[in-house]
C-alpha cells in the first residue's frame, strides 16, 4: 500500500524531474532526482545488484522532511533511479525518516532500517525531537513499514542514553544468522557513543553493549556509524559534529572519522588502535559501505558538507551528490582507499606522457577535460624542488590546484579561485608519507567534483567546484625541477544512464 505522501513525491519527481537535462547532473555520481540529498542510505546487495538509498527532500533544494530517494546499479559507474521509497507518513516518523541501512533477508526480502523522527512539545512548551530506530520490507521497488515499529525507543537505551540522539541504525547479518546493528547516540557527557544492538530474526533488537565512546575527544555527537572487518582488523566509521582541529589531521566542523582497532565478538569489546580522518577534502561526510559478493569492501559518502550547504549555484534544481564509490583496504594501519575498479571499464581516448620537465608553468598537448580518470606521478629532477602545482578546471578566470611541497609533505588542495560565491572554507592542507619529493595523484573529476587520491589512496580528499564546464585546462607547474609522467583518459558513459 503506497501511501498519499509516499505518492505525491513519486508523481512530483515524475512530473517535474525531467526537466533537469543530463548534462546539467554529473555523468557518473548519483544525484537526487530533484530537489535535496544528504547522506547515502541502505547501500546493499539485493538480488545481485546494488541498491543505494539517500535522505531525500524532493520539494526543494534545502532539507526538509526527510524521505528515502533510491538508485540501483550493477557495477557502481552506471545507475538506475527508482521510485521514492521512504516518506514521513506514520505517526513514529511523521518528521522524517532518517538515515538507515538495509540487507538482503534469507527469505529474499529487502529488509531497511531506519530513524523514525517525531517532534512533540514538552509540558514546558519546548519542542523535542524524539528518535527511534525502525524497519519496512521491500521488494526493490516497495517498500512496506513494519507494523511492530518502532523496534528501538528510550527504553533501550544504555543508562544517560539520549533519545533525542538516537539515530543512523547500520546493521548486517553475521555467518551464523544473528543480526548485529550500531546506532549512533549522544551520551551523559553530550558527546557522542556507538551503541551495540543484536536480534535474531532482524526485527527485534535488544542492547548488547557499547562499541566505542567519544568522550569530548573526537568532536560531540558521532552521527551515521559504520562497523566492520577488513584485512585483519575491525574498522568503525562515524561523522562526529563540532569536531575540533588538531594539527593537520582533523578539520573543525562536521568530520568523518575512522577508527580502527581489534573487535572480540564474544566479549563484545572494540579496543582502538588507531583514529584518523577518512577524508581530507571539503566536502565530505556521512560515509557507508557494502561487502560486494566477491569480498570488497566499498564505501559511499555524501559528497557535501553541512556548512556549506547554503552555497548553491545560480538557478540550481538539484542540491547534492554521492562520492564516487571507493575500494577500501587497511594497510600500515590505515584506512586506504581507491575509486572502485569497475572505474577503469570506462576509459578511453587515453593520453600518456612520461619524464616531461616540468620548470614553470606547463601544458600537454590533450590534456583536458572535466569529466576524466588522470593519474600524475612526480618527482625531483635533479635537486629538490620547492613545490609541484597540478592546475584543473582552468580558464583566464578560474583555476582549482592540488600543491606538493616535499619539504614538510603536505598536499593542499585549493579552490578559492573555482568559481564559488561564498566564504567558505576552500583550502585543506594534510600531510601524506614522504617518499623522497615523489608524489602520486589520481584525480577523478566528474563536471563540478574533484576526488583525489594520493599514493595509491593512503589519502583523499574530494571537493566540489562551481567552475563553468568550459573551464577544462590542466597545467603543471613547479618551483624547482620536476619530472613527470601522466596518464589521462576520458570516461565514456554513451548509452548510460546518469542519475
Ligand atoms: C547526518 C544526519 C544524520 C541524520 C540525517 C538527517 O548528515 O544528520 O544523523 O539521520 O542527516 O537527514
Amino acid at each position: 500500500m503506497i501511501s498519499e505522501l509516499l505518492k505525491q513525491a513519486r508523481d512530483f519527481e515524475a512530473r517535474y524531474m525531467p526537466f533537469i537535462p543530463d548534462s546539467e547532473r554529473p555523468a557518473f555520481h548519483v544525484s537526487g532526482g530533484i530537489g535535496w540529498i544528504n547522506d547515502p542510505n541502505g547501500f546493499s546487495v539485493y538480488k545481485g545488484e546494488y541498491h543505494l538509498f539517500f535522505q531525500y527532500h524532493p520539494y526543494s533544494v534545502k532539507w526538509g522532511p526527510m524521505h528515502w530517494g533510491h538508485v540501483k546499479t550493477k557495477d557502481f559507474i552506471r545507475w538506475e533511479r527508482l521510485p521514492v521509497a521512504l516518506a514521513p507518513d506514520t505517526e513514529y516518523d511523521r518528521n522524517g525518516c532518517f538515515s538507515g541501512s538495509a540487507v538482503e533477508l534469507p527469505d529474499g526480502r529487502h529488509l531497511l532500517m531506519y530513524t523514525g523522527v517525531h517532534r512533540m512539545r514538552r509540558d514546558d512548551g519546548v519542542m523535542e525531537e524524539y528518535q527511534t530506530q525502525c524497519m519496512a520490507v521491500g521488494d526493490g521497488t516497495d517498500y512496506e513499514k513494519y507494523e511492530g515499529n518502532p523496534v528501538l525507543t528510550a527504553k533501550d537505551l544504555p543508562e544517560g542514553g539520549s533519545a533525542l540522539d538516537f539515530r543512523d541504525p547500520k546493521f548486517w547479518q553475521e555467518e551464523d544468522g544473528t543480526f548485529r546493528c550500531v546506532v549512533g547516540n549522544r551520551t551523559a557527557d553530550g558527546s557522542g557513543a556507538i551503541l551495540l544492538y543484536e536480534s535474531r530474526d532482524g526485527f527485534h533488537w535488544q542492547y548488547a553493549g557499547t562499541v566505542d565512546s567519544c568522550r569530548n575527544e573526537y568532536g560531540r555527537m558521532w552521527e551515521c556509524p559504520d562497523f566492520f572487518p577488513l584485512d585483519g582488523k575491525q574498522v568503525l566509521l562515524t561523522s562526529p559534529q563540532e569536531m575540533l582541529a588538531l594539527g593537520l589531521e582533523f578539520h573543525a566542523g562536521y568530520g568523518s572519522i575512522c577508527l580502527i582497532g581489534d573487535w572480540n565478538s564474544k566479549t563484545r569489546k572494540f579496543s582502538r588502535e588507531r583514529v584518523q580522518s577518512i577524508d581530507y577534502g571539503i566536502d565530505f561526510y556521512a560515509p557507508q559501505t557494502l561487502k560486494t559478493p566477491d569480498g570488497r569492501r566499498i564505501m559511499i559518502a555524501w559528497m557535501q558538507n553541512w556548512t556549506n550547504t547554503n552555497c548553491l549555484p545560480p538557478n540550481a534544481r538539484f542540491f547534492g551528490e554521492m562520492t564516487l564509490p571507493r575500494e577500501l583496504s587497511v594497510k600500515n594501519g590505515r584506512l586506504v582507499q581507491n575509486p572502485v575498479r569497475e572505474l577503469e571499464n570506462y576509459r578511453c581516448s587515453r593520453v600518456a606522457y612520461q619524464d616531461v620537465l616540468v620548470t614553470g608553468e606547463t601544458n600537454m598537448p590533450g590534456l583536458r577535460g572535466r569529466i576524466m580518470d588522470m593519474t600524475v606521478s612526480v618527482r625531483p629532477a635533479g635537486n629538490s624542488y620547492r613545490w609541484f602545482k597540478l592546475n584543473v578546471a582552468k580558464d583566464g578566470e578560474h583555476v582549482t590546484t592540488v600543491r606538493y611541497k616535499p619539504e614538510c609533505s603536505t598536499v593542499r588542495v585549493d579552490r578559492s579561485r573555482c568559481g564559488i560565491r561564498y566564504d567558505v572554507v576552500h583550502v585543506r592542507d594534510f600531510l601524506v608519507r614522504p617518499q623522497g619529493g615523489a608524489v602520486k595523484f589520481r584525480v577523478v573529476m566528474d563536471r563540478h567534483s574533484l576526488e583525489l587520491f594520493v599514493n595509491d589512496g593512503e589519502q583523499a580528499a574530494t571537493f566540489i567546484l562551481y567552475t563553468p564546464e568550459s573551464a577544462d585546462s590542466v597545467s603543471f607547474e613547479a618551483d624547482g625541477a620536476v619530472l613527470v609522467d601522466v596518464e589521462k583518459y576520458d570516461l565514456n558513459f554513451e548509452g548510460g544512464n546518469n542519475v
